[in-house]
Order: C-alpha cells, then structure tokens, then sequence
C-alpha cells in the first residue's frame, strides 16, 4: 500500500522565509541552509531570483548562492521567474531552476504582474536557458485545487498548463495548494486527471498547511503512488501574494508521518529538529509544527 522510498524537497529557505517579515542577516541563512544540508535531504530550495522589490527576504539570494557550502548529495535549486533571474541564479550556482506560474488568470497576474500567455513566452525560454545549462528544471503550478480570487479551479485547467511546460522541457512538475484549501476529495479529483496523462516520478505535491489538511492530503496521494513532497522546516512559510496562505505542510510533520509507515526518506528528523530550532530562534517565534513543539516540550 505504502511506497519504500519518498523523496522531499526542503524548501523552508525559500516559500518559508519569503513570507517572513523580520529579515534574517545572510550569515543566518547560510549556517542554517549548512544545516539542512547535513539532514539527509536530497534537494533544498535555497532561495528566489525574483524582483527583490517583490520579496524583499530573499534579496540576497545571490550571496547565499555563493555562500553555502555545497554538499555533493543534495540538490540546490531556486526559484526563477524570467531570464534576468535565470542569469543570476547560475552565476550564484544552481543545480535547479524552480520555474512557477498559476492555473488561475487572477492569481497569475498578481504574483508575476502577467496573463498565463504572456508568461509561456518568458517561461519558455528560461526553461530552453537551464537546460541548455544542463540543469534539472521544475515547473511550479500554484492554485491546482482553489484559487483565492477565483475560487475552484477544475484539473482541466491544471493539465493545460502541465501541458505546455512539459512541451517546454520541464522534467517534473510540482502541483500548488497555495492557499491550503484541499480536502483528500480535491486530490482524488486532481490525481485521478494528472496521473491519466503523465507518470507518477514526474509529479511532485506541494501542500500548504492552512487549514490543518495538508498531512491528510500527502496520504492521499500517497496512496495514489505519488513519492515526491515538497515541505518547509517547522511549517515556516506562505505565498506572500496569495491572501490567508499559511506555511507549507511542516518538515517535521511529514516526516513523523512517513517514518511511522515505514516510508524511507534519508533524513535524519534530530538533526531537522536542530535546523528548526536554530531559525526559531533566529525568528524570535515558534513555528506551527506540531511535531516540533513535541519535541521541544521533551
Ligand atoms: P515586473 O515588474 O512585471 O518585471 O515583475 P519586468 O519584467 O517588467 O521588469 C521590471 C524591472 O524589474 C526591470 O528593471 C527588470 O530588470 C527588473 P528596470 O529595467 O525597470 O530597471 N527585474 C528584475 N530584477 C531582479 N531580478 C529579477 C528581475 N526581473 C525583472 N528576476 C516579476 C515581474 C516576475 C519579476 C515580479 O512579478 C516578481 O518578482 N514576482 C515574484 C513574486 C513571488 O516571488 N511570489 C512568491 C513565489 S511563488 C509561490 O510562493 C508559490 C509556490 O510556492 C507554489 C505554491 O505554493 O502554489 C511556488
Ligand atoms: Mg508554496
């Protein structure tokens, strides 16, 4: 019933600081990203090429690219929206590039200030730059279940632009609950489409935990034979232009959960609980992580 093996991308560094109001100096974020990289954890999402107007958090992302200390087991990848993000992020060293957009029109044109046209055109050839580059690209699809301006989104209008980034190259895509709104019911809907069309290796969960239903969600598509999760350390995070989007589904969490199935990550949970103490200190605040606050309590 169960997988052996899952695979989880951290990407704390990245959907969890961005949402992040007090700024962490770059020494901070490096020591912290060291952490991770000693956990197990085979990919992190470091950090963002965007507009540092539009996340002011992660500005440095370039320094900390130059910065981390890579470990030649982990894959350090970052989000990258057009192709002056692109050529930052490969002079600052990746080994992935995060492309994203949104299957909603509303909530495309707020996060990235374009209509999903216009955005195949620059996704389009960022993807033709990083693979031209050799590297491993993902495409992010956010609002795949609802969508916070437009409301239910059908998998219809997820599979058109899954479509379209796999025509562009993509090598997997990661399915968006942005705002944290699905039931197990939404990912039956979803996987049921997606997994008709393409293999199940090429999709990747991405749940946010707003409403408590993102560990029941990763079950589901558990049983559904998805093996690839992304999640943020100690549930840090949101989409900063996604109103009422909390963190990602917590590290922490997900990992009691697989582990107690029998499910193998690589991941030492001791060593996670350590890098999330670390930044809840830096942050001055607990973070939601359940699991975590067990632990702590212990
Ligand atoms: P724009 O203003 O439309 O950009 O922003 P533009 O192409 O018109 O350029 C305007 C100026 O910005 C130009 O400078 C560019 O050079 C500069 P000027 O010539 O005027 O001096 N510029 C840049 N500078 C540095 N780095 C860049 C860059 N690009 C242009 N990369 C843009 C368009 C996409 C850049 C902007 O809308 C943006 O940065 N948006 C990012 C929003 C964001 O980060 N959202 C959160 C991440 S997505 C997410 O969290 C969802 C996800 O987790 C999945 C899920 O949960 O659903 C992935
Ligand atoms: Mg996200």
């Amino acid at each position: 019933r169960w997988p052996n093996d899952v695979q989880i991308k951290e990407v704390g560094p990245r959907d969890g600081l961005q949402n992040e109001k007090k700024r962490l100096a770059t020494a901070d974020k490096v020591s912290w990203i060291n952490m991770l990289s000693e956990s197990g954890v085979r990919e992190i999402e470091y950090s963002s090429f965007v507009h540092p107007k539009w996340v002011p958090q992660l500005s440095d992302a370039h320094e900390v690219g130059r910065k981390i200390k890579r470990n030649p087991n982990v894959r350090y990848s970052a989000l990258v929206p057009n192709r002056k993000g692109l050529e930052l992020a490969l002079e600052a060293g990746i080994d992935g590039a995060s492309v994203f957009m949104s299957a909603s029109e509303s909530h495309n044109k707020k996060n990235i200030n374009k209509t999903i046209a216009e955005t195949y055109s620059v996704l389009g050839e960022v993807i033709k730059g990083a693979k031209q580059a050799n590297k491993h690209v993902t495409g992010y699809i956010s609002t795949v279940f609802d969508c916070p301006f437009e409301g239910k989104i059908v998998p219809q209008q997820v599979i058109r632009v899954c479509d379209q980034l796999f025509e562009f190259g993509v090598d997997d895509i990661s399915l968006g609950d942005t705002i944290g709104t699905a039931v197990p019911l939404q990912v039956d809907q979803l996987l049921e489409v997606v997994l008709s069309r393409y293999p199940k290796e090429k999709i990747i969960m991405h749940f946010h935990d707003t409403r408590g239903m993102a560990i029941a969600n990763i079950t589901r598509s558990l049983e559904y034979g998805i093996t690839r999760f992304d999640s943020s350390i100690g549930g840090l995070g949101g989409c900063p232009y996604a109103p009422g989007a909390a963190g990602n589904v917590a590290t922490n969490d997900v990992l009691y959960l697989l582990h107690g199935l029998g499910i193998k990550t690589g991941i030492d949970e001791k060593k996670l609980q350590e890098a999330a103490f670390f930044i809840q200190k830096k942050l001055g605040k607990a973070l939601p992580s359940k699991s975590l606050a067990y632990a702590e309590s212990q």
